[in-house]
């Protein structure tokens, strides 16, 4: 069995946003493999840590036992490793409760289970659910379906040209039928906080329910539900360096409680006959089947990286990043950045167009410079249109990136405009 993964250094955030210098990259083996590669796509994932990686093969080598159903010692093991990772989890987003964390495959899958159960549960024909524009078809192709089975209407907050969701907005929209506000608290295209307190605050005054998407939130800014004031808290291991297959929901105790199950089969019941059964309490009425016990541990393993580097570190590191990247794109003429002009309004995420040249095309010409950036719609379609582009292409950040990977799109940039366009060269 291989020894345990050392705990992540300490720095102070100064030290950290020195980007010219990269404490972190050695901490991710497959940056440490590939360096020339310019890793730019990890709001879609993350690298991970090796600490990650050792919780994960750890858990095979010494715990591996299907948890919950045995009495030996060893699904015991596995069983109380999920529960110490369930408390972790909880500790990272200031829950309450261990209880009230039910894992699930991600963001996603946490996203319709809340529309699906606790929709279900309480809209009714004429109730409005409030989205951004901005979400990710995950917090919003699962509302279309709730709000079409319960006869209810989708209504949208709109940014104004910078991204932000003015207080105007929100008081336009968030009204005595808001039944539920769902937003993301940062978008994967903008890189915008969304002001997902004080929708709570409006959506809470009319009785209403607020669901936050923390998909591109919780890898960058310290999570506290309870600051918040969300009634739902989704996120995805695998964007805050823990392992793909692991989403997190954090519901209110009273409504988990009072939500029905959306998997059934095995050990989410409590009793089951010929025709009926009865449920599980929280949070195994959501937890149908085998759990990924080894994503779970090695989830706990990410949050404790997270969390030994400090949020605060990450932030100084991360906006450091993102003014360099925004400046040295401002360099480039045929380059548009989409959003909010001031980089401390990017986290981590910055959109841009280059003139007459297809993203689809940006993205594989920067891929022969061995530069990975997303091109497309980003899962966020009626966003992408509502900023009247087709497609964009996306450079998204964390710490193990460097001044040298932006360097290195810049450099990559410029090839590919002089390549579409070579007379610019003469
Ligand atoms: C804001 C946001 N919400 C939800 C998701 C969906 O996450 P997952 O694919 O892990 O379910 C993403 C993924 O990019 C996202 O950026």
């Amino acid at each position: 069995m291989s020894a345990p993964a050392k705990p992540a250094r300490r720095l102070d955030a100064e030290t950290a946003a020195d980007i010219a210098h990269n404490p972190f990259k050695a901490d991710f083996p497959l940056l440490e493999s590939n360096p020339d590669l310019a890793f730019l796509d990890s709001a879609a994932t993350a690298q991970r840590p090796a600490c990650v990686l050792d919780a994960q093969r750890r858990f095979y080598e010494a715990k591996n036992a299907n948890a919950l159903r045995g009495l030996y010692r060893l699904s015991v093991d596995a069983t109380e490793a999920i529960e110490a990772a369930r408390s972790r989890v909880a500790r990272f987003i200031g829950a309450a409760h261990a209880r009230d964390i039910v894992f699930c495959r991600n963001t996603s899958e946490a996203l319709n289970l809340v529309a699906a159960s606790f929709g279900g549960l309480v809209l009714k024909p004429g109730d409005e659910v409030c989205l951004t524009i901005m979400e990710h078809h995950s917090n919003l192709v699962p509302w279309q379906q709730a709000c079409r089975r319960a006869g209810a209407t989708l209504v949208f907050l709109y940014p104004d040209e910078n991204g932000v969701v003015t207080q105007a907005e929100m008081d336009a929209k968030i009204g005595p039928k808001t039944k539920i506000v769902a937003a993301a608290q940062v978008s994967n295209v903008l890189g915008i906080e969304n002001p997902v307190r004080e929708m709570g605050e409006r959506v809470h005054a009319h009785g209403g329910y607020l669901v936050v998407d923390g998909a591109q939130s919780a890898p960058h800014l310290p999570i506290d539900v309870e600051a918040i004031g969300c009634d739902f808290f989704a996120f995805s291991a695998h964007k805050a360096f823990g392992p793909f297959g692991i989403g997190v929901l954090w519901g209110r105790d009273e409504l988990l409680d009072a939500m029905p199950p959306f998997l059934t089969g095995g050990e989410m019941i409590e009793y089951v006959t010929e025709q009926d059964a009865t449920w599980a309490p929280v949070p195994e009425k959501f937890e149908a089947g085998t759990q990924d016990a080894a994503g779970i541990v090695a989830t706990a393993a990410a949050l404790d990286y997270l969390d030994g580097i400090g949020l605060d570190v990450v932030h100084a590191r991360e906006q450091a990043l993102v003014a360099y990247l925004m400046a040295r794109l401002a360099e480039l003429p045929y380059v548009r950045v989409l959003g909010h002009p001031s980089p401390a309004h990017h986290h981590g995420v910055v959109s841009f167009v280059v003139d007459g040249i297809h993203p689809h095309d940006v993205a594989s010409l920067l891929d022969l410079e061995n530069v990975a950036i997303r091109a497309g719609n980003h899962c966020a379609q009626p966003l992408i249109t509502w900023l009247g582009e087709e497609s964009t292409c996306r450079a998204s950040l964390a710490l193990y990136n460097d001044q040298s990977d932006i360097d290195r799109l810049i450099a990559a940039l410029k090839t590919t405009w002089t390549t579409f366009n070579p007379e610019s060269q003469k």
